[in-house]
């Protein structure tokens, strides 16, 4: 049976394309979405793709993900930063996590510097833009052989 793989994405991510193009790039999160998809098809993956700009919708969905994913991939966005609970609810489920950034978040302001889901994640790929979903994808179909 494929491996299932939750991805989500946090907050102000659903408006990739018109955000800061210059620093996220001009894709739109349907864009990511079917990269995500072509990447699992190739991979033999089922991927689940989700939004939110609540961070309790997350930790739900989180939650939920102990039994219906085998993996997580998480573009946590702002709440890198500042969710102890989000981190929280990673090492709960204890499944392996992928962290993407589109962006380098090491090249950026300070208080980017500091992922609090860096410590529950098995890897982190940062600073590739969309290609870092399909990186991390690739990664987390070889960590689930
Ligand atoms: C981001 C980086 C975060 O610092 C920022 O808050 C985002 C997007 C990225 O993908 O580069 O919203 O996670």
């Amino acid at each position: 049976m494929a491996k299932r793989v939750l991805v989500l994405n946090g907050p102000n991510l659903n408006l990739l394309g018109t955000r800061e193009p210059e620093k996220y790039g001009s894709d739109t999160l349907d864009d990511i979405e079917a990269l995500c998809r072509d990447t699992a098809n190739a991979l033999d993956l089922s991927i689940d793709f989700r939004q939110s700009n609540h961070e309790g919708e997350l930790v739900t969905w989180i939650q939920d993900a102990l039994n219906t994913a085998d993996a997580i991939l998480i573009n946590p966005a702002a709440y890198s930063h500042t969710s102890v609970a989000i981190h929280d609810a990673l090492r709960a489920v204890a499944l392996p996590v992928a962290e993407v950034h589109l962006t380098n978040i090491h090249q950026r302001e300070p208080f980017r510097h500091h992922s609090f889901v860096s410590a529950v994640a098995v890897g982190v790929i940062c600073g590739f833009g969309a290609s870092g979903y399909r990186l991390a994808l690739q990664a987390l179909a070889e960590k689930l052989q």
